[in-house]
């Protein structure tokens, strides 16, 4: 029997960005232990010290010294988001709310992504945004204090937009809510709370209370992302003879789908150690090779808990005896990458069926499968780059990745873990 291997996979990226953005704008030191230093966050860093925010980076943690809310300046320059469009996004919504002129932009993928999702809410709260075809970066803003309060039905389950909203709307003296068709991921409102801002939650309706100023002078301890364990999660159950514990995990309910996908693929997998910190859910997985998978589908309210794993998600399908679906995932298409082109364009090239649909697709699993050698095209999209990495170290079929530079936006030290668990 393989000995046990233990795994701290990468601190959870949503929760890094946010831990920033909010101690800034709240008034006292706040530590941040286990920070996410990746391309993304770093973005997130620099733009707010591009406002005016004093934060301070050490090996071990991020110290900002949040000078409250209204101590923002305007930036002497644009600011580039690079690959992340949760900075874009989120960030967007706080320079909604300053008295003063700002431009966002991005790399290519970010240029291409959807902004008009927060330009119809901010715009509605009072701020003025210019931008490409109303929907694109870069993107002017000059924005409103106090804001106007709003009354939002959001079209799609997105935490990008709630959080923006809810940063905006802590300038405001009216009604802020937000009503989402499923639950996105409550982060921003856990934090929220943390911060002591009163948030009021009713299933997937969440409003900003009476008290809109954050306290700070405490610390957060980011534990690790489930987003990035999936990738090790799904190499467990695949890889003959591992068994993997991975480390402080993020377990919050609006995250956890993986798991429910994993009682439906009947993965032999264990949550050890659970307990509660900053008011998210934390513990530690245990997942061991599994033999017999059956094929699953994913849809409905399920897709936002696990929006980010069905990357990873489609090369276990790989090898579940059987046809599993996803749908109602055309979200997938907006992501650093249109992911759902990318999944099928390349699990054909390695001899995978499978059947493309505008929401999704289907796959044709079995677990004695024979792939054939080939070329992915990672279209430098991070968690394509890990999960065909994945499939070339559980099938040790001769895959040859187009780059894994990409993955630095969200795990760099994915490479390093994934020789060790190889050993
Ligand atoms: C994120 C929200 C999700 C997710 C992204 C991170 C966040 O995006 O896919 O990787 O931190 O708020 P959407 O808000 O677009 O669903």
């Amino acid at each position: 029997m393989a000995k046990v291997k233990r795994i701290r996979p990468a601190s959870d990226k949503s929760i890094s960005h946010r831990a920033v953005i909010f101690s800034s704008i709240s008034k006292g030191r706040v530590k941040i232990s286990n920070m996410l230093f990746s391309d993304d966050t770093l973005r997130t860093i620099k733009a707010m010290q591009s406002i005016g925010v004093e934060i301070e980076i050490s090996s071990k943690h991020v110290i900002v010294n949040g000078a409250g809310k209204y101590s923002l300046k305007e930036p002497n320059n644009v600011i580039d988001m690079g690959n992340s469009g949760t900075s874009a996004r989120l960030i967007s919504g706080l320079l909604s709310a300053q008295n003063f002129f700002s431009v966002i932009t991005g790399d290519e993928s970010l240029r291409k992504r959807p902004m008009g999702r927060v330009v119809k809410p901010l715009s509605q709260m009072g701020a003025t945004i210019l931008a490409r075809n109303n929907n694109l970066l870069p993107m002017a803003i000059k924005g409103t204090n106090p804001t106007t309060g709003i009354i939002y039905k959001s079209p799609v389950a997105s935490a990008q937009v709630k959080s923006a909203i809810l940063l905006a709307g802590l300038y405001s003296h009216d009604t802020v809510r937000i009503e989402e068709p499923y639950k996105s991921r409550d982060h921003s409102e856990n934090m929220l709370k943390a911060f002591g801002v009163d948030v009021i939650v009713d299933k997937n309706s969440i409003e900003l209370g009476r008290n809109r100023e954050l306290t700070g002078d405490f610390s957060i301890n980011v534990p690790a992302d489930i987003s990035s364990a999936a990738f090790f999660m799904v190499y467990a159950a695949l890889k003959e003879n591992s068994e993997i514990i991975l480390s402080d995990v993020v377990l919050n309910p609006t995250r956890s789908g993986i798991l429910r996908v994993f009682d439906m693929a009947s993965v032999d997998y264990e949550i050890i150690n659970e307990r509660v910190e900053n008011f998210e859910k934390v513990g530690d997985i245990l997942v061991r090779h599994t033999k017999e998978l059956s094929p699953f589908t994913i849809e409905g309210e399920l897709i936002p808990t696990l929006i980010d794993e069905i990357p990873i998600l489609s090369i276990l399908a790989v090898f579940c005896d059987g046809a599993s679906y996803i749908r109602n995932a055309s979200e997938l298409r907006k992501k650093e990458s249109d992911r759902i082109a990318a999944i099928c364009t390349n699990l054909r090239r390695v001899g995978v069926e499978v059947e493309e649909f505008e929401d999704g697709f289907a796959i044709k699993g079995d677990r004695n499968i024979k792939l054939r050698p080939a070329v992915i095209d990672t279209q430098f999209d991070h968690r394509i780059a890990m999960s065909f990495s994945i499939l070339k170290a559980v099938s040790g079929v001769d895959i040859n990745i187009s780059e894994t530079k990409s993955i630095s936006v969200s795990y760099p030290n994915f490479l390093d873990h994934l020789s060790y668990v190889s050993l």
